[in-house]
């Protein structure tokens, strides 16, 4: 077993530590936020993640899981990960601050053989950067390798430890075997490659996804005027094994701590280097454009959103997570808001003081009947389970109108119907009520006259 230290406790470095601890490694966290550090120690995850607080417990229980809130006069370890956030910058470039600054505190305190592993998802070049950062603060023989995470909130501990696959790249074949060494018993194939692959594969495996998501959503912007079914066209498309079933459900957009990050960087970085990178730009415009969908859905059937009041179901960026960074369902709350609606989200699995620090406008409650009263409109944004089952004949008593967008295209059209809502959808016209009328095409083409009436309702303006 293995000495393993992991920087930054965060959503995927807590789930690192924890797991490797899980296995039988003696593991030391350390991040510099205090009150995270404190609760980790005391076995209470700071996050929400399924099966996290069982593993945490148990690792701190046992002893093999400690915690530091500074870094230690020597970090006694065979393998330093780091884990540490790589946000965008406002010039869309990622934000490597945190990433020297740990590296900078851990250098003088590196055991001489330690491996530093690097598991932040960074631009390419980034592990070079590193390692002469380390070797000019204190650690003179450090390495490096690359091994990008792949795990996804909300079912994060199972991806962590029970992989598609693992990536190692490094310019040192002899570390690069020892980090291989560490995952011998996962039961999932190694690829091994030099560092700046290594790094790459990760920022071309999320835009790559991100892509698929957009490719549905232009499909369904598609199908809700030429009168065909998304869901339906994502499941015949999807029983190609060349295309796949996964990532093609239609709804109101990607959003999350590493989707919209890393698309934005990967561009950004392709720029730098005289690269235009038309397709990132395009999945980026066309998620943008799915919360504006929402928008017009509401607009065509409530006319000017000012003066309304809207509900909007979930305030986290998808279910199961209380990560509420980049968060589609918010952006959506926040766009109704500055049109002038009245906003109400409802969460019962985020901190509101985590969405009142960033929308300070925003009322989140759990409490979904108060929250419709007098509502004119629900939009469902995130998925979570309870959301599937509402309790639509109590809430088509209080609202003030009864109308359903379903932003993630997962509720019955006919249980809402038959409850007296009017149901609104994603790419789904024949599920909205009768049968599915193809536009009338006013204009030949969009971007030369933005206006189609969509059927018999309200224009929508292309610049909407
Ligand atoms: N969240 C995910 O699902 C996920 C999945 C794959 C990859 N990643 C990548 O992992 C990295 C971390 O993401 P995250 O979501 O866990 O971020 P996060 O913000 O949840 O956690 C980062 C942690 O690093 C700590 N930190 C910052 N500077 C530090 C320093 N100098 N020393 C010690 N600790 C420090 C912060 O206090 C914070 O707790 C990012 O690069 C991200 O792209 C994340």
């Amino acid at each position: 077993m293995a000495e393993i230290a992991v920087i930054g406790c965060g959503q995927a470095g807590l789930v690192v530590a924890t797991s490797f601890a899980s296995l039988g490694h003696q593991v030391v966290g350390i991040d510099i936020d205090r009150r995270k550090i404190e609760a980790c120690s005391r076995g209470i995850s700071p996050i929400r993640e399924p099966g996290l607080d069982a593993l945490l417990l148990d690792g701190v229980q046992s002893g093999r899981l400690t915690f530091l809130a500074e870094y230690p006069d020597v970090i006694e370890a065979d393998f330093v990960f780091i884990a540490v956030d790589t946000p965008t910058s406002p010039s869309g470039a990622c934000d490597l601050r945190a990433l020297k600054s740990a590296t900078t505190s851990m250098a003088p305190v590196l055991r001489d053989d330690a491996i530093v592993v690097n598991k932040s998802t960074v631009p390419v070049g980034t592990c070079d950067e590193i390692e002469r950062l380390l070797r000019t603060s204190g650690a003179p023989r450090a390495t490096v390798v690359s091994n990008p995470e792949f795990l996804q909130e909300g079912d994060a501990v199972r991806n962590f430890t029970q992989p598609d696959r693992i990536v190692l790249g490094s310019n040192h074949p002899a570390s690069l075997a020892r980090v291989a060494s560490l995952y011998q018993d996962f039961d999932a194939p190694i690829f091994t490659c030099d560092v700046r692959t290594a790094e790459m594969i990760k920022y071309a495996s999320n835009a790559f996804l991100a892509m698929k998501i957009s490719f549905i959503n232009e499909m369904a912007s598609i199908c809700d005027v030429l009168g065909a079914d998304v869901s339906h066209v994502a499941g015949g498309m999807g029983l190609d094994p060349r295309i796949g079933g996964k990532f093609l459900r239609a709804g109101i957009g990607w959003g999350g701590s590493c989707f919209p990050k890393d698309v934005t960087a990967l561009e950004y970085a392709a720029s730098l280097h005289g690269v235009r990178a038309q397709l990132l730009r395009g999945v980026v415009e066309t998620n943008r454009d799915m919360r504006r969908q929402v928008i017009r859905k509401l607009r065509d059937e409530l006319g000017p959103i000012e003066s309304t009041r809207v509900v909007v179901l979930g305030a986290s960026f998808k279910p199961h997570t209380s990560d509420i960074r980049e968060s589609p369902a918010l952006e959506v709350a926040n766009l109704l808001r500055l049109g002038g609606a009245e906003v109400r989200v409802v969460d019962g699995h985020v901190a509101p003081e985590d969405v009142t620090a960033q929308f300070p406008h925003l009322v989140v409650t759990d409490d979904l009947l108060e929250a419709a009263r007098d509502a004119d409109a629900i939009v469902l944004a995130t998925e979570w389970p309870e959301f599937l089952e509402l309790p639509f004949d109590e809430l088509a008593r209080v609202m003030r109108r009864p109308l359903i967008v379903d932003g993630r295209n997962v509720l019955d059209d006919r249980v809402v119907r038959d409850a007296g809502f009017i149901y609104r959808c994603i790419g789904r016209p024949g599920a909205e009520g009768g049968t599915p009328v193809i536009t009338e095409v006013v204009n030949e083409r969009i971007d030369r006259e933005p206006v189609l009436v969509r059927n018999g309702r309200s224009p929508v303006l292309a610049s909407d």
